[in-house]
């Protein structure tokens, strides 16, 4: 299966070029890895593939098809789900009708499918469906905002910043669940700021800076190289690769 491919992607924000020139393959069924300090440009570049931002210049591929500048409800069409950073739910609304908003697009049965298929993915969501979302914890939020992405069964997931402001036992519950979505196909893009949870998730990863990437391999050959992780955080000062990771994260490989 083909992923999806992003080339020499240049998005402006505030007058000036945040993402300059990048270009890198999210291959189908694998969780890549962006990493990099705050400022990075990171989020910038996965609202531009989402259609938020319209890049300045360069292609958003899928199946040879260029999605780039085009508008976020035919990006997801074209089954690129972005989980944008801090995403927030319809929170008078219960869980059950901010599942159900984001499958206004679908078909009946595409819709009634997807909905299963994110309560298989969570079942502690279907506990909570009458539960309204103010009332949520923030890892119940996330599993939801998580749910709304995948109803629509994407084949790319870009998910902004997994973990921020959550528990260590939270990030732990959702691990798997990135791994099994990748499991089945989908290619994942993870924006995270534990370097450790994101190195045990991916096969594959990049560091970002200063708008450009400065590094892209293997998440093992990152792994091996803490030199490089640490100049990139701390060159932007992020808590980051020193952050301890969660319990039982040294468990994790792939
Ligand atoms: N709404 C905005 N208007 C202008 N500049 C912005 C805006 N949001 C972010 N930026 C700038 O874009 C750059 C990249 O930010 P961002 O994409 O949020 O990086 P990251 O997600 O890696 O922390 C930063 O210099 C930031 O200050
Ligand atoms: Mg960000």
């Amino acid at each position: 299966m083909s992923g999806l491919t992003l080339s020499g992607l240049t998005v402006d924000r505030g007058g000036r070029p945040v993402v300059r020139g990048v270009s890198m393959e999210i291959p189908a069924g694998e969780v890549t890895a962006l990493l990099g300090p705050n400022g990075a440009g990171k989020s910038s570049l996965v609202l531009a593939v989402g259609g938020v931002l319209r890049p300045r210049a360069g292609s958003v591929v899928v199946d040879g098809v260029n999605h780039a500048g085009r508008r976020p409800e035919r990006i997801r069409r074209a089954g690129i789900a972005v989980v944008p950073e801090g995403r927030r739910l319809l929170p008078e609304l219960t869980v059950e009708d901010n599942i159900a908003v984001a499958t206004y697009a679908l078909s009946r049965p595409a819709a009634r499918a997807g909905r299963a298929w994110a309560l298989e993915l969570f079942p502690e969501l279907g506990r909570r469906l009458s539960a309204k979302a103010r009332t949520l914890s923030g890892g119940e939020q996330q599993m939801v905002v998580i749910a709304q992405a995948l109803v629509a069964r994407p084949r790319f997931l870009l998910l902004d910043e997994l973990s921020l402001g959550l528990a260590p036992v939270v990030v732990n519950r959702l691990v798997p669940v990135i791994r099994q979505v990748a499991d089945e196909g989908i290619g994942v893009l993870l924006i995270e700021q534990f370097a450790t949870v994101a190195l045990g998730l991916a096969q594959r990863a990049s560091i970002m800076e200063g708008g450009v990437l400065r590094y892209s391999g293997t998440a093992d050959d990152l792994r091996a190289s803490p030199e490089l992780l640490q100049s990139a955080y701390l060159l932007g000062g992020a808590r980051a690769a020193a952050a301890p990771p969660p319990p039982g994260q040294s468990h994790i490989h792939n």
